[in-house]
């Protein structure tokens, strides 16, 4: 154990002995309530027996062939599973194994695009400021947190362009959700004008955030918009769903609340539900007929890409959430969870509680009065901490939730499973520890 390198050196980790349904027990018989999903992955729960078994029948048979040389008959299932969920229109799936994988493989699909099409000069990609797409170089550099990305920034290549994300909280203009006309919006229209629309490849976005702003979902009418500017520069619609794909929002994918359908979707976590490692990227017809009738390959693949253990593994997850009806569930549980978190914002340091499904967000701020982070006190590290100690997992936000260098929030990702009596529960624990946090912080 001492020779594991974590990150950071000093934490004590408990460490695990096995999961049930909602809970984990440590080795010392400790048990915790997991509203976390461990980091929204183990959207079924813990220890589901079927998905176990299949893993270990189909290790028995053939756990391991190169992808470049075999397919398999649990690739082929898991790809017919992934496209009969996914949007009309999306109809091919690359298969990798996690979410850094997915979005690294979107980025050189969109590239390989346009080169199949003729338009070499087309290479720019466009993302947002806060938002996380994986911990790579290529897609530290795509996403927008600048905590993670300064270290590393001299090695980012210039091709990549950020702007301000859509957060009607905290509205880069100023403007009312209610009347504005989406100026964070225009934004995408303006850079792709400055840049030239032959030189713009793709804008990658998370529909609906996660860690890293903690469940913002954009209005409808930004969704359409960024989508028509796409659609008007001939700049690829491409969505990171790794958080937020199969079924974590309340349905299939985040895309399916504004009925769009991207060219490119990058998945990952919830695909396999922790059981096993296994990421993709949802290509559309459109990409697939221009490789297809263009240079006939792609150039990209993985050692590990569609190997059968990994398929059989997230075949038997997605049929587990199709037969159990998890994804009913979390829409469910997820508005019952929102509802009884209102109860939160009788605490001033509560300023926004927010999300879809069972993707949700607490922000915290100085005073709820207006809308002032708290910046020489990481609130929600030491609410999740609290909680922790009394056995309840949650996810401390990454500090940049308000402006992408400051502001707090917390996460709450709990499996589908989850039932009313422990979300009660939850919230009541989450009352306590804010209560203990603001006595200590004097805030
Ligand atoms: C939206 C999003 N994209 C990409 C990633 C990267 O996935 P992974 O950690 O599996 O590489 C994450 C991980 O948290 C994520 O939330």
């Amino acid at each position: 154990m001492e020779n594991v390198l974590y990150s950071v050196m000093e934490k004590e980790y408990p460490e695990v002995d096995y999961g049930d349904g909602m809970y984990l027990y440590d080795t010392t018989g400790k048990k915790y309530l997991d509203c976390a999903a461990g980091i929204a992955v183990v959207n079924i729960g813990h220890g589901v027996k079927e998905v176990a078994e299949r893993i270990a029948e189909q290790a028995g048979k053939v756990s391991f062939v190169y992808g470049g040389t075999f397919t398999s008959k649990a690739r082929r299932e898991l790809a017919e599973k992934i496209i009969e969920m996914a949007p009309e229109g999306m109809d091919k799936v690359f298969l990798c194994s996690g979410g850094s994988e997915a979005m690294e493989s979107l980025l050189k699909i969109a590239r390989q695009y346009y080169i199949e099409k003729g338009k070499k000069e087309k290479y720019k990609i466009i993302s947002r400021w806060q938002s996380y797409h994986g911990n790579t170089m290529g897609t530290l550099a795509l996403g927008g947190r600048p905590s993670w990305r300064e270290k590393y920034e001299v090695y980012f290549p210039n091709s990549m362009l950020h702007i301000s994300p859509c957060n009607c909280y905290r509205c880069p203009y100023n403007l009312q959700e209610e009347s504005c006309d989406c100026q964070c919006a225009c934004e995408l229209e303006r850079i792709i004008k400055y840049e030239g629309p032959e030189t713009v490849a793709a804008f990658v976005i998370e529909p609906i955030t996660g860690t890293t702003s903690a469940a913002i979902i954009p209005p409808a009418k930004y969704m359409k918009k960024v989508k028509e500017i796409c659609e008007k520069y001939d700049v690829l619609f491409c969505v990171d769903e790794v958080i937020t794909g199969f079924g974590r929002t309340g349905l299939n994918f985040a895309v399916d609340h504004y009925q769009i359908v991207p060219d490119l979707m990058g998945v990952a976590k919830g695909l396999g539900s922790g059981y096993v490692p296994i990421g993709g990227v949802i290509v559309h017809k459109k990409i697939v007929d221009a490789i297809t009738n263009g240079s006939g390959a792609l150039t990209h693949s993985f050692t590990f890409s569609g190997n059968p253990l990994a398929c059989a593994g997230a075949k038997e997850v997605l049929d587990y959430i199709e037969k159990k009806q998890l994804i009913e569930k979390c829409r469910k549980m997820g508005n019952l969870f929102l509802e009884k978190l209102q109860i939160l914002k009788k605490y001033p340091v509560v300023g926004d509680i927010r999300g879809i499904g069972l993707l949700l967000g607490v922000e915290f701020v100085r005073n709820n009065k207006g809308k002032e982070p708290i910046t020489n006190f990481n609130f929600s590290e030491k609410v999740v901490k609290y909680c922790f100690e009394k056995g309840v997992i949650l996810t401390s936000g990454v500090s940049g939730s308000a402006d992408g260098i400051v502001g707090d929030a917390l996460q709450i990702a709990p499996p589908f499973i989850i039932e009313e009596e422990e979300i009660d529960f939850v919230v009541a624990l989450l009352e306590e520890a804010i209560y203990k946090t603001m006595e200590q912080s004097e805030i």
